[in-house]
């Protein structure tokens, strides 16, 4: 099963990915994490590149970047993973680059769903848990770190983030918004019993 987290940055995605990974090893299920970008050798490469403060990218090399990154991922890590059996669980995947790219920077949320398809040679996320927090709460967060390139993009940014992610959420079925403004274990009951009645159905 592949699963991934999407959410605005700060929205808790790692930490509830950590704990989802934690249950899974301890109910003995095969199971590995991913990160976008990055993952593996060409991707971290990328990764370093496209959260580089000094660097002008313009959007539409944004989104390439991203794109080359996730193919790269797809075919040295998912795929295999998910071939033997693995849970695959990836903080953020194809759907960043619709809400970052396609809405917010406004590349179009039908390009970027072709160009997304192309890049992951239609490998997507059977469920995808969207922990939504309000922009507000995402800059109170993000006002405590350094701020990489995409970090330094305003509130209108993140409204346009957090607007496409809502968007996607009512077209897609297995695209599912967790209220993230609770407790991490009120979040992760949650996405616990969501996982269990997938784990049980099987
Ligand atoms: P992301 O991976 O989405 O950027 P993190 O999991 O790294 O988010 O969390 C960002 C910050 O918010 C961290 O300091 C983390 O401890 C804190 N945090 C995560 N979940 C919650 C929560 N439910 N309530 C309060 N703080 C949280
Ligand atoms: P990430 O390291 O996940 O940041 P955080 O842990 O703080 O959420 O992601 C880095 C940034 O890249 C983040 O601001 C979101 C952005 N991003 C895109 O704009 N498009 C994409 O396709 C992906 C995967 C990430």
């Amino acid at each position: 099963m592949f699963i991934a987290f999407e959410g605005l940055d700060g929205c808790g995605k790692s930490t509830q990915l950590e704990l989802l990974f934690n249950y899974l090893k301890g109910l003995n299920k095969k199971v590995i994490k991913v990160r976008e970008p990055g993952g593996t050798d060409v991707g971290e490469k990328i990764r370093s590149i496209l959260l580089n403060k000094d660097l002008h990218i313009i959007d539409r090399s944004e989104l390439l970047l991203f794109l080359a990154s996730r193919a790269q991922l797809v075919e040295e890590i998912i795929k295999p993973a998910l071939k033997d059996g693995y849970f695959v669980l990836a903080d953020r995947f194809a759907d960043s680059s619709v809400a970052y790219q396609g809405g917010a920077r406004n590349l179009g949320i039908e390009t970027v769903d072709f160009l997304n398809k192309f890049a992951t040679n239609n490998v997507f996320p059977d469920l995808v848990f969207f922990i939504d927090i309000s922009v507000e709460l995402a800059l109170k967060r993000l006002s405590k770190k350094d701020k990489d390139r995409l970090e330094k993009e305003g509130k209108d940014f993140l409204e346009k983030v957090r607007k496409s992610y809502l968007e996607i959420a009512k077209k897609r079925q297995n695209f599912i918004i967790i209220n993230g403004e609770r407790s991490v274990e009120e979040i992760f009951s949650d996405i616990k019993k969501i996982i269990d009645s997938y784990i049980i159905s099987k």
